[in-house]
């Protein structure tokens, strides 16, 4: 059994919340060397995706381990540090916790993780994303797990046919529940429809009982209780062999879907499939960016990454995407542009009603003489 974690945090933006600093990537770098030379990872790999540091890594020691967490922790220290030296934005943005008590659970820090034994070849997709929430991944696991018109596979591959179970955890009540796809399909999409509360955890084949897909599924407003950035999330997808081949994972993207986020996280605007030397959102905090970076995992060794997005098969997507971005900007401050009062990240609605509560009267009373 190996296992791949993906974990990642913003500690600190260059420039804004466009982008990490070089030399956050390079601390970060020298951390996994030392790491891979320690014997604590098998192997490992540092990306970005606008200001959000991954630390991608091959171990042995499962999910949820408290010597991969706190060595994640530590190095996210190492390069706050450094962010707060270069004075970078928002220097250990996504570290909520002063008290790091061996698991990353509840302390900023976003982890999608996946154990499995590695078959003879093993091929990975880890997306990344900036400037959104994890229920972004829902639409597009949906697709690659449960829709045949985006997987061939699930029609005319034997150990696909039966279908994928998805886990999805309520984020509000802290519930989950699994949902046995095909048969379940109608009543999971009423809930991960609404992806700011339902999200799709795990997916897992129901002929080869692995798992198949995990997302990073927190969200840092309901940790901290207020407005501390977007999650960015990330997950892993593994491919082929009875799942969704590379190119069934990667197909959902060709279609720029609207996701939350964006500008102060509170605005819809569309996901927009890049190169890794693209993810940096610029224009108005956006549009929110993935990257796919795909490996082949052989021996625990990460071999790669290969750029997935790098492909002009992804331009047109990123042609609708851009039109899509500039219909949602002309919206303003209206909604759906901005996220529904429910969902805002941040608001000015509660001093707003303590200001004018005075001004609000019963619709049927008469309107004074107007004010000023
Ligand atoms: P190749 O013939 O290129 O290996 O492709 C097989 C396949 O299943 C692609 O999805
Ligand atoms: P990040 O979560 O990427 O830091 O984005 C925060 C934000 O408010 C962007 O406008
Ligand atoms: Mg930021
Ligand atoms: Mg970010
Ligand atoms: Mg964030």
């Amino acid at each position: 059994m190996i296992t791949l974690s993906i974990v990642k945090a913003d500690t600190g933006g260059f420039v804004g919340h466009s982008a990490v600093h070089p030399a956050m990537m390079a601390e970060a770098r020298r951390e996994i060397d030392r790491a891979i030379a320690s014997g604590l990872l098998l192997d490992g790999q540092v990306a970005a995706c606008g200001d959000d540091i991954s630390l991608i890594m091959t171990h042995t020691y499962g999910a949820d381990a408290g010597l991969i967490h706190s060595f994640a922790w530590d190095t996210f220290q190492a390069t706050t540090h450094i962010a707060k030296e270069l004075g970078l934005y928002g220097a250990g943005q996504d570290l909520l916790s002063d008290a790091f008590s061996g698991n990353l659970r509840g302390t900023g820090p976003g982890y999608a993780e996946l154990e499995f034994d590695e078959r003879p070849s093993e091929p990975v997709v880890c997306f990344l994303a900036d400037k959104t929430e994890p229920g972004a991944w829902n639409f597009p696991l949906y697709k690659m797990f449960a829709d045949p018109f985006n997987t061939a596979g699930l029609v005319v591959d034997e150990k696909m046919h039966a279908g994928f179970a998805f886990e999805v955890y309520d984020l509000y009540q802290e519930k989950r529940i699994i949902f046995d796809c095909p048969a379940d399909l109608y009543d999971m999409l009423m809930y991960i429809g609404a992806p700011a509360r339902y999200v799709v955890h795990t997916v897992r084949s129901r002929t080869l009982g692995e798992t198949a897909a995990a997302t990073s599924t927190q969200r840092l407003s309901l940790i901290a209780g207020k407005y501390v950035g977007k999650d960015d999330p990330v997950m892993i997808v593994r491919c082929q062999a009875g799942l969704p081949a590379v190119g069934e994972a990667l197909e959902p993207f060709a279609f720029p879907y609207a996701v939350a986020g964006c500008m102060r996280g509170s605005h819809h605007a569309p996901f927009l499939p890049v190169p890794a030397g693209q993810a940096h959102p610029s224009r108005f905090d956006g549009p929110p960016r993935v990257v796919a970076l795909g490996f082949q995992i052989h021996d625990g060794r990460l071999i790669g990454p290969r750029d997935m997005f790098d492909d002009p098969a992804f331009d047109t997507a990123r042609t609708q995407a851009n039109e899509i971005m500039d219909y949602f900007r002309r919206h303003g401050p209206f909604e759906p542009h901005r996220l529904p009062l429910a969902d805002l990240e941040y608001t000015t609605m509660a001093s707003l009603t303590r200001k004018l509560a005075h001004r609000w009267t019963p619709m049927t009373t008469e309107i004074a003489t107007p004010i000023g």
